[in-house]
């Protein structure tokens, strides 16, 4: 069996910023409530570029930084839960985008948990010898599914992508990794897609039913995802700590998925954990999804911050719900 390694990280976010100040000129918020319930002092938010935009520049910066031939490329899985369409998947046009005309091409949708959940698919194609590189992308457009008169969930989100290149190597990379769901909490993240409410009305009026309503926008119960989120970055730790016969010591980095301080905080104190080993850069993005373990990753990578054999764990959660995690070696 092969092992895998991270050979080359990438990132881009929309240019447009979109502080906590001007937010509360169009919604009823403050600075204040904002940065105190989660940490975020603004965000991103793509005016013109869709999600295979920014995936395609996110994967044009790992791919520059590496030394690989885009028609090396035999994999390109993409996490998100705002793709361009319901078909071509963001991937196929990220693959067009960039010419890897040897990809084989998908989208997961896992929520924020989706990056995790493409390394994972990833790895095992890479394992089993089906694939030798894969690009492994996480890309969100959230600003097109928010609701902006909702003041509960759209100060809470941003745009952005990261991406990474994974190769077999000979020495292990990625020491340990695993997702899970639990789709009881269905409708504690949710975001619908096309309603059954638009060709479903006239078919339903024909046979004399009830109009069927239900809107588009992401909604969530804010408290469930609180508690959902401290009680599984927790098991997720100790799992990826057991399954890598590691303890926290020997981790220089945990990349926690970044949707909200109060949750890092929380988690550090409970498994009395370094606050500083958590990476956090959502004060910057707010809460991207599937792209912000990837953006973070980036970030530190970029800031050289990390050094040739650091152990990172990376652990994100979502909606589903979903959750994963994993421990790379630099
Ligand atoms: N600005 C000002 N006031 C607000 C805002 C806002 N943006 N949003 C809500 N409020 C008000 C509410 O209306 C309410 O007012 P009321 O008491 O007069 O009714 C009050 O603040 C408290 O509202 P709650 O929703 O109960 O606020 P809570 O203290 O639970 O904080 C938060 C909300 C920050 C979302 C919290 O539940 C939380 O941290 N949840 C975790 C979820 C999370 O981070 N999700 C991110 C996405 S999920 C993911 O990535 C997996």
């Amino acid at each position: 069996m092969r092992e895998v390694k991270i050979v080359a990280t990438g990132s881009y976010v929309p240019e447009k910023i979109l502080t906590n100040d001007k937010l509360s000129e169009v919604i009823d918020t403050n600075d204040e409530w904002i940065k105190s319930r989660t940490g975020i002092s603004k965000r991103r938010v793509s005016i013109n570029e869709n999600t295979s935009d920014i995936a395609t520049k996110a994967a044009m910066d790992a791919i520059y930084k590496s030394d690989i031939k885009v028609e090396d490329l035999d994999l390109i899985i993409v996490g998100t839960a705002t793709p361009d369409c319901y078909t071509p998947s963001t991937a196929c046009i990220v693959q067009k985008n960039i010419g890897a005309v040897n990809a084989t091409c998908f989208d997961i949708s896992a929520a924020c948990s989706g990056f995790i959940y493409a390394v994972n698919i990833a790895c095992e194609f890479i394992k089993t010898g089906s694939a030798k590189k894969a690009l492994v992308i996480g890309a969100e457009v959230l600003s097109k599914i928010l609701d902006w008169n909702d003041r509960g969930t759209c100060v809470l989100f941003g745009d952005g992508a990261g991406a990474a290149i994974l190769s077999s190597s000979d020495k292990s990379g990625i020491m340990a990794i695993y997702t899970g769901s639990d789709g009881s909490g269905e409708n504690l993240l949710k975001c619908n897609a096309a309603s059954l409410g638009i060709n479903n009305n006239s078919l339903s009026i024909m046979l004399n039913k009830d109009k069927y309503e239900e809107n588009n926008f992401l909604t969530m119960e804010g408290r469930e995802i609180f508690k959902f989120a401290v009680r599984i970055i927790e098991e997720s730790i100790k799992k990826l700590l057991e399954m890598s016969k590691l303890n926290m010591d020997d981790i220089d980095y945990i990349i926690p998925h970044q949707a909200n301080l109060r949750i890092i905080d929380f988690v550090s104190r409970k498994l009395n954990i370094d606050k500083n080993k958590f990476f956090v850069n959502l004060q910057d993005y707010g809460n991207t999804s599937a792209a912000s373990i990837p953006i973070a990753l980036n970030e530190m990578s970029r800031k050289g911050l990390l050094k040739k054999g650091d152990r990172i764990l990376m652990v994100g959660f979502g909606g589903g719900l979903t959750w994963g995690g994993a421990i790379v070696k630099w």
